[in-house]
């Protein structure tokens, strides 16, 4: 048997593999030091009694036909026939830590090429492509990557989420049975975040051996944490097929997406540092070597309401604050006073715009800003003139009328003419302007989404990833932020063609705490647009100080999300002063190690950021509500060279007053925010520093540096 027992391996994690005489996943935990292929041999399972006289094996495709009575990986049929299929290995190819297994069935007339690559930051890729090698259609109704999990990995953490408040993580048991996650939005969504982590019961974000998965996928999707009867466990993750969506002809090869999966032996932050280096490594590509410039975005200063000279005055605000590049949202175009009208006609609203874009393009880069614009084009609002010559354009199954959401359809992306006209819009934006950065937005889900009668949802995210793959390689100088409704579509497979996340809608600080603490469960803050909004939210209406908005966007990729024309002094100076402050320290937050860093009192959240060479630290302390006890727990500080000293440094408090005024929760100051300490990388780690009572909805910025 060992002939066919091949390993992946990397620093951290190994993945065992049998090939023959069909392919199996054996392992997939740590690295191993002294691994020898026979050793595999000690899991050959015995048979139980009452069940088949055979093994049955979790295969690489999870096929029915092995007796595995669980959720199998591929499920379809040819008219009926061909609906069992067992797949038996072909060939292997092995290079580096990359492996291709190819499987035949040739009852089924069908094949399976399945890669598997263990990446150096211990993430394993893996992806399945399916091909037809009969005449006859094959109808895919189900095809995933199903990756076994050690019968240990008792508990599962998943994200739900909503329209301003996305990734919210939450928790089940994994004992009998599935737990599924299934999106049929047509989006990446708000709602269903297309991961699943499993790990040791009361896995945390220091201990636990966890395994992670992302599927990178912007449209429907099914994960599923399954255990099996007889207690052998697995995650499995597809592209969700509407009814009769997918069929492949002879000789096509259908793929699933990517998934990417993180095991730790150290917990969720081991499990987000992996994967936060992956995409560090592999999938995060900047047109430019540059800093993260600060942005402007004008939506909740002015919305709708565009006056060019008022926005250049906004400009010259802007740069003043710090602000390096200046995105004009939506409003810009053909008659879009409101959200009622005009997406679909990409062209300059003279009336706003007379003299064109350029006036205020130039001004904005005179100014030394980057400019960035705002567009939306997968939708269409009946009230456009687009509509008007297009009716037959839009995402619909013919003999129904789509519900509008936000008052628009979207339009169909399969009509070589409407993509056309899209592409030819954006070439004209951006072939014919410097822009330097676009806002993709895409505000409304698919209902019923139809080409030529046959559902294509799947279609319409293929397309809508042809339109950027056009974009990007005709403008490749130009940056995307892909937005939708906030953070409705955020995936490792969208990530290959933008460069930034608009996390949330909502920039509540407090709100915002959870949000960006769940996103960074996947992904570095670099990519994480983390704005500073109005002193009263526009979500919530909840008022919060500079300090605690501005620290709260400081370990993101920052901007403005305000008129900073219409607000006072003291305002505008906190804006000066986080944007300096964000300027200083971005180096170390967007390339360094993240860490959240667990509270006993649950109304206190900390976050840190150590540098590659951990000399430097950055550690923010939030404190959501009144802290449950008088004192706070004391901060404990990961990621450090424990030989080492640092000096302990308050970076920002702005908000810490004593006692004095009635009755305030502090008399006295910790010892080492008066008089400066240098303490060793062991000690802050293992023990950590007093906290000052922070009050409720606010923040504090603690570094650390090497001396
Ligand atoms: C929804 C986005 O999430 C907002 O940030 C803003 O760009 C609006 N659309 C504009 O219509």
């Amino acid at each position: 048997m060992h002939d066919s027992i091949l390993r992946l391996e990397s620093k951290t994690v190994d993945v065992v593999l049998k090939t023959h005489p069909f392919a199996e996943i054996l392992y997939w935990g740590p690295h191993l030091n002294h691994f020898s292929p026979q050793d595999a041999e000690s899991l050959s399972r015995p048979v139980a009694n009452g069940r088949l006289d055979v093994d049955s094996p979790v295969t690489l495709m999870a096929e029915l036909g092995h007796g595995l009575f669980g959720t199998p990986g591929i499920e379809g049929h040819r008219d009926g026939m061909d609906s069992s299929p067992l797949f038996k290995t072909v060939g292997v190819a092995q290079e580096g830590q990359s492996l291709t297994v190819t499987a035949e069935d040739a009852h089924a007339g069908l094949r399976l090429t399945s890669e598997i690559a263990l990446d150096d930051s211990g993430v394993l890729v893996v992806r399945h492509g399916l091909t037809n090698l009969r005449a006859q259609a094959w109808q895919v109704e189900r095809l995933a990557v199903t990756l076994p999990i050690a019968e240990r990995a008792g508990e599962v953490m998943a994200f739900h989420g909503r329209w301003i408040r996305e990734f919210q993580p939450h928790r089940v048991k994994l004992e009998h049975d599935s737990f599924v996650i299934e999106n049929r939005r047509g989006r990446t969504s708000h709602e269903h975040f297309p991961a699943l982590i499993s790990g040791t019961p009361s896995f945390s974000e220091m201990h636990g051996d966890v395994w992670g998965v992302h599927l990178g996928w912007s449209g429907n999707h099914r994960l599923r944490a399954e255990a099996k009867t007889d207690g052998r466990r697995y995650l499995q993750a597809e592209a969700l097929y509407l009814p009769g969506e997918m069929t492949i002809a002879e000789g096509e090869t259908l793929w699933t997406p990517r998934l990417y999966a993180s095991y730790s032996a150290n917990g969720l932050n081991g499990m987000s540092q992996q994967f936060h280096r992956y995409l560090r490594d592999n999938v995060i590509r900047f047109p430019e070597n540059k800093p993260r410039p600060v942005h402007l975005n004008t939506w909740e200063g002015i919305y709708f309401d565009h006056d060019p000279q008022y926005i250049m005055r906004m400009a010259d605000e802007a740069a003043a604050l710090g602000v390096e590049r200046f995105i004009i949202d939506d409003g810009w175009f053909k008659g879009r006073n409101d959200d009622h009208a005009a997406l679909g006609d990409w062209y300059l609203d003279e009336k706003k715009y007379p003299h064109g874009l350029m006036p205020v393009i130039n001004h904005v880069k005179n100014l030394g800003m980057e400019f960035g614009i705002w567009v939306e084009p997968e939708m269409i609002n009946p009230d456009s003139d687009l509509y008007r010559a297009h009716p037959d354009w839009v995402l619909a199954m013919p003999g129904y009328t789509p519900p509008t959401g936000r008052h628009q359809y979207v339009l169909n992306l399969n009509i070589p003419e409407a993509f056309e006209y899209l592409q030819e819009r954006m070439t004209w934006l951006l072939g014919e302007h410097p822009v330097d950065y676009v806002k993709w937005d895409m505000n409304r889900e698919l209902v019923q989404p139809g080409h030529n009668g046959k559902a294509a949802a799947d279609a319409q995210t293929r397309q809508f990833y042809r339109l950027l793959d056009v974009l990007g390689e005709r403008f490749p100088q130009v940056e995307f932020e892909s937005c939708s409704s906030g953070g409705g579509r955020i995936d490792y497979e969208v990530l290959t063609r933008c460069h930034r996340f608009w996390a949330s809608d909502n920039n509540d600080a407090l709100e915002r705490n959870a949000i960006q603490r769940g996103m960074s469960y996947f992904f570095p803050p670099e990519v994480m647009g983390a704005h500073i909004g109005h002193h009263k939210c526009h979500a919530t209406f909840r008022q919060h100080s500079i300090a605690f908005r501005g620290l709260t966007a400081l370990f993101g990729h920052m901007g403005l999300e305000l008129d900073p024309l219409s607000v006072d002094e003291q305002e505008r100076a906190g804006y000066r002063h986080y944007a300096a402050l964000h300027k200083r320290w971005r180096e170390v937050i967007h390339t360094g190690t993240q860490w959240r860093v667990e509270m006993p009192d649950a109304t206190t959240l900390a976050q840190g950021i150590v540098s590659q060479d951990r000399g430097q630290g950055l550690f923010i302390v939030s404190q959501l509500a009144m802290p449950d006890y008088t004192l706070m727990m004391p901060l404990r500080m990961p990621g450090l060279e424990a030989g080492a000293r640092y000096r302990l440094t308050l970076l920002d408090h702005p908000n810490i007053r004593l006692t004095g005024e009635g009755g305030h929760t502090m008399r006295k100051l910790p010892a080492w925010m008066e008089a400066p300490q240098t303490v060793s990388g062991e000690w802050l780690m293992q023990a950590g520093i007093a906290l000052p009572i922070l009050d409720p909805e606010s923040a504090i910025l603690i570094g650390v540096e090497r001396v």
